[in-house]
């Protein structure tokens, strides 16, 4: 079933210019990048969207990575769209990953893991309401 899912490319990415990298093993990935945008998470931003993570002892440092500089946030279109971006992504630990997956490629750090995927398709509605105005997305 089509589907869309939430995406950061985090600053480690964007700091290291790979963005276009991580996007050609997305595509290549039978994703659909429909929307994309570079911007600066503000700390309120950053806090509401990892919300769930609130009591974890990485809480403040994932905070402070995820707004030092930029992100480019994208809306993923394709089949089982959350499932298969998880897969792409790979392990959240990039030692932990598999072959060919973007975090093995290029994370560089369980902290700077280059990427963020939505882990169900509720959440992805959530994420995808805090940046974009999904309905006007063309599909
Ligand atoms: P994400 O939410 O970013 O797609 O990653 P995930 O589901 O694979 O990982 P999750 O457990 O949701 O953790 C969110 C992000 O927090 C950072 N993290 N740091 N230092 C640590 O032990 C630690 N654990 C998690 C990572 O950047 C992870 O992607
Ligand atoms: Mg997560």
């Amino acid at each position: 079933m089509t589907e869309r899912t939430f995406s950061i490319l985090k600053p480690d990415a964007t700091r290291r210019n790979i963005t276009g990298k991580i996007n050609a093993v997305i595509e290549g990935a039978g994703l659909r990048i429909v929307a994309q945008k570079r911007v600066k998470l503000t700390q309120a931003q950053a806090e509401k969207f990892y919300e769930v993570h609130k009591e974890r002892p990485f809480y403040g440092e994932l905070v402070s990575q995820m707004t030092a500089e930029p992100v480019v946030v994208q809306v993923l279109e394709g089949d089982n769209a959350v499932l298969k971006y998880r897969e792409v992504m790979g392990a959240t630990n990039p030692e932990q990953a598999a072959e060919g997956t973007i975090r093995k490629l290029f994370a560089l750090s369980i902290g700077e893991n280059s990427v963020h995927g939505s882990d169900s398709q509720d959440n992805a509605k959530i994420e995808i309401a805090q940046f974009f105005d999904d309905a006007s997305i063309p599909g």
